[in-house]
């Protein structure tokens, strides 16, 4: 099958149609290295184009998979079945190939600790080029710390203006853009301090996409989810985070836009199926958006670990993979349970 999506809402809608999530497997060279270091194996142009591979490949992905982000060398590889671009491979599935656009989040000069994320100087050419490559969307991910003193005014400011501008350039290409302001769950705040700055948070991002002229109705927001953070004696359990994380999305994410696809953050993946399933369910069909995934971590870690980076380990890899796919499919619609693992 392949993909006949017309408009930017076509396919925005697709990315987030219900039962159905997003593959995040645009890890940059570095990052992607330090998860194969954690399992032994060696990060080469082959080997990463082989795990790819076995993510892509494994059989009935389609089912509960909508889209996938690429990072830019996996988006210039082929399929090992039989040599075919990673973007064609993935539309014939009716998988929607999407790319990461910015170049990092760098030290924001003033602001000790903060940072604000690069790469807006030619993304327009970029952004071109990547359409004609088959992308149709992008991701650009900004990076925001809760801390003493921190976040500052100046690092949600400018990262919510540089998100704006990605996001216009975006759709002047004919590109979806995915919205990630990720606020880090690092440290020892309380879930209200989560709530907080993710509400403060969101607000300024919106005002700037209304005021850089981007179409609600034409982009995906990828927010974290309102957790206590990871070193706060006192963890949220799963009815807290689902429940707030909604109040602070309604309070600040416009019904215009389609779909909402979180991503897991370092949460455990049981923890991450457990939070999308019970706000789901908590939410029912009183939701403007659809909620759904768009996970890294929390797709791909009993993958890489049953991996090894071991050819003979590959169908192991894929059925791990394709648990959490099937989990994370059903949790988007709220059809999830605990005894499914
Ligand atoms: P995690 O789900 O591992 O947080 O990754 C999602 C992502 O794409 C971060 O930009």
């Amino acid at each position: 099958m392949g993909l006949d999506l017309q408009t930017l809402n076509d396919v925005a809608n697709w990315m987030a149609a219900s039962g159905k999530g997003i593959l995040a497997a645009d890890e940059s060279t570095p990052t992607i290295g330090k998860r194969f270091d954690q399992i032994g194996a060696e990060s080469t142009e082959k080997s990463r184009n082989a795990y790819r591979d076995l993510l892509f490949s494994s059989n009935g992905i389609e089912q509960y998979i909508s889209g996938v982000i690429l990072f830019d060398e996996t988006l210039r590889q082929f399929s090992l079945d039989g040599g075919t671009p990673y973007p064609d491979y993935l539309s014939n599935l009716g998988i929607i190939p999407g790319i990461k656009v910015d170049k990092g989040a760098k030290p924001l000069a003033g602001f000790p600790g903060e940072t604000i994320t690069e790469g807006l100087d030619g993304l327009r050419d970029r952004l071109e080029e990547y359409r004609n490559l088959g992308a149709r969307f992008a991701k650009w991910r900004a990076v925001i710390k809760i801390g003493e003193d921190m976040p500052s005014f100046s690092s949600i400011a400018t990262n919510a203006h540089a998100l704006a501008r990605y996001a216009a350039l975006c759709q002047e290409a004919d590109l979806v853009p995915i919205v990630e302001p990720e606020i880090l769950m690092d440290g020892e705040h309380t879930v209200e301090d989560s709530f907080e700055v993710t509400e403060l948070v969101l607000e300024s991002v919106f005002s700037e996409l209304y005021s850089q002229g981007v179409v609600l109705e034409e982009m995906i927001l990828k927010p974290n989810m309102v957790l206590s953070g990871y070193e706060c004696e006192d963890q949220a359990d799963v009815d807290t985070v689902a429940g707030m994380t909604l109040d602070c999305l309604k309070r600040t994410v416009p019904a215009a836009v389609p779909g909402i696809a979180f991503l897991s953050g370092g949460q455990s993946d049981e923890l991450a199926t457990a939070h999308l399933s019970a706000m789901n369910k908590m939410a029912g069909d009183g939701k403007p958006w659809n909620l759904t995934f768009s996970y890294g971590r929390a797709l791909q870690q009993p993958a890489l670990k049953a991996w090894e980076g071991k050819d003979e380990n590959i169908s192991a890899a894929q059925e791990a993979f394709m648990k959490r796919a099937k989990l994370n499919g059903l949790a988007s619609v709220g059809k999830y349970s605990e005894d499914m693992e």
